[in-house]
C-alpha cells in the first residue's frame, strides 16, 4: 500500500486516539527501521523504549520462533514453564518476593493498586503529580494531569496526588494510605528524576503509615538507566516495581514483582487475564533479559549516556538536558520540541520524540554502537541547527 493510501486507510478505519508522525515503518534492524521505500532512519527512540535491545535482536527472534513451534497459548488454567521461569528470573533480579503478569504497563499498575488495597482495604493511592501510569481507568485515576483525566471524569475514588516535595508527601500520605506509586524518573512528562533524597524521605514516611511504596519502572526498567532497575541506585528498595515495554523484547508484557511484604497479598481468584505471561512472551522476555542483565552492556549504557548528555547540552539552542543512562530528555529554547522532531524525521532521518513544548526525549537502542551514537550527535544537532534557522 502506498503511504497516502495507508494515511486514508488509517482516518477511515482507526479511531483517531494517535497523532502519528508521517513516517510508514516496514522493516527494523538494530539501531535502524526502514520505510516503504527503503529509506532508513536511525531509531533513537526504541517505539519508546520497548525494542531496547534494537529491532529484532536475533536472541529474541530465536527465541519467539522456537516456542511459536512448540505451543503459543494454553492459558492461566494450565502450569506452563516459560512465565513461571520468567517470574522466578524477575524476582530473582529484583525484590526477592512474586510476580503477576499483565500484558502491558497499565495492567502491571492496575495489579499493584489491587495487590496494595488488598493489603490496605479501603487504602488510597497517592501518586505524584506530572507522573504518568498509563490509560486504563485505575492508572489513569493515578496519573493527575487534566487534560487526560477530565473527559473521562468521574475518576476511580480513592487517589490522591501529591507534589514531588516531602513536605507534601508528608501531608498527603498517611495512616490511610495503601500505596505511594512513583516513577524514579517521570518519562512521560520530559524525564524528570526524582532526587534520591526524596526518594529515601518517600520510603520512611511509607514505612511510618505501613503504606506500600511502589516504583513505576515501566519506563526505567530492563537497563534503561544503567541498572537492570532504576532503583538500584537511589538507596531505597521499595515493595514493589512494575514493568513492561522493554521487557517482552519488543512483544505486549507487563509485570508486577513484589518484595516479600506483598508477595501474598493477592489471593487466589483476586485477579487474572487470559493472556497473561504466555509461553511466547514469556520465552522472548526471558532472552531479553538475559542480554540486558549483563554488566558490559549496562556499563556501556551508562558511558554512552553521559556521552550523549554531555555531546547535547553543547549544541546551540539547548538550555538543559535530563536523564540517566540512555533515558534522555532536553529542552530547547525555540519552544517548538514537536516542530523540530517533525524536521529531524523528514531532514535527518532520525526518530526522536517530543514529551511537550520545549522538551525532546531520547530512549536510544542499549545495544547502540559507537559510530551510531557519533551519528546520532551529528543527525540531532543538525536537526536542532535547522530548525533553529527556520524558526
Ligand atoms: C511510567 C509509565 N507507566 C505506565 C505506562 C503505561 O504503559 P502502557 O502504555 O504499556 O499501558 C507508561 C507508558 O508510557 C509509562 O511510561
Amino acid at each position: 500500500m502506498k503511504f497516502d493510501q495507508l494515511q486514508a486507510a488509517d482516518d477511515a478505519n482507526v479511531i483517531g486516539t494517535y497523532a502519528r508522525l508521517p513516517l510508514q515503518v516496514v522493516r527494523g534492524a538494530g539501531s535502524w527501521v526502514w520505510d516503504g521505500d527503503d529509506n532508513q532512519y536511525l531509531d533513537l527512540l526504541c517505539g519508546i523504549s520497548v525494542t531496547s535491545l534494537g529491532h529484532c535482536h536475533p536472541h529474541v527472534v530465536e527465541a519467539i520462533r522456537d516456542q511459536a513451534r512448540t505451543l503459543i497459548h494454553a492459558s492461566n488454567l494450565f502450569y506452563t514453564e516459560p512465565g513461571i521461569r520468567l517470574a522466578e528470573r524477575l524476582s530473582a533480579s529484583s525484590l526477592g518476593g512474586k510476580v503477576v503478569f499483565g500484558n502491558s504497563g497499565a495492567e502491571a499498575i492496575e495489579a499493584a493498586i489491587k495487590c496494595a488495597r488488598r493489603a490496605k482495604q479501603g487504602g488510597e493511592i497517592v501518586t505524584l503529580e506530572n507522573g504518568f501510569h498509563g490509560r486504563t481507568y485505575g492508572a489513569l485515576s493515578a496519573t493527575h494531569q487534566e487534560s487526560k483525566q477530565a473527559p473521562f471524569a468521574p475518576m476511580v475514588p480513592g487517589f490522591k496526588a501529591a507534589a514531588a516535595s516531602v513536605e507534601s508527601i508528608e501531608q498527603v500520605v498517611g495512616p490511610q494510605t495503601a500505596a505511594l506509586i512513583i516513577e524514579p524518573i517521570q518519562g512521560e512528562s520530559g524525564v524528570h528524576p526524582i532526587a534520591d533524597d526524596l526518594l529515601v524521605a518517600a520510603r520512611e514516611i511509607c514505612d511510618r503509615h505501613e503504606a506500600a511504596l511502589i516504583f513505576d519502572e515501566i519506563q526505567t526498567g530492563m537497563g534503561r538507566t544503567g541498572t537492570l532497575w532504576a532503583y538500584q541506585t537511589t538507596g531505597v528498595t521499595p515493595d514493589a516495581i512494575v514493568t513492561a515495554k522493554a521487557l517482552g523484547g519488543g512483544l505486549p508484557i507487563g509485570a508486577l514483582i513484589t518484595g516479600e511484604r506483598l508477595a501474598d497479598s493477592l489471593q487466589r481468584g483476586d485477579h487474572g487475564s487470559t493472556f497473561a505471561g504466555g509461553p511466547v512472551v514469556a520465552q522472548a522476555a526471558l532472552a531479553a533479559l538475559a542480554v540486558t542483565d549483563d554488566q558490559y552492556l549496562l556499563g556501556r549504557v551508562n558511558m554512552l549516556g553521559e556521552r550523549l548528555r554531555e555531546a547535547i547540552l553543547l549544541l546551540p539552542g539547548v538550555t538543559e538536558v535530563r536523564g540517566r543512562g540512555l533515558m534522555i530528555g532536553f529542552d530547547i529554547e525555540s519552544g517548538d520540541a514537536p516542530g523540530m522532531v517533525n524536521a529531524a524525521l523528514a531532514q535527518q532521518r532520525v526518530l526522536i520524540n517530543a514529551t511537550g513544548p520545549n522538551t525532546v526525549r531520547l530512549l536510544p537502542p542499549l545495544t547502540i554502537d559507537d559510530d551510531e551514537l557519533a551519528e546520532a550527535i551529528t543527525r540531532v544537532a543538525s536537526a536542532l541547527a535547522n530548525h533553529a534557522a527556520h524558526s
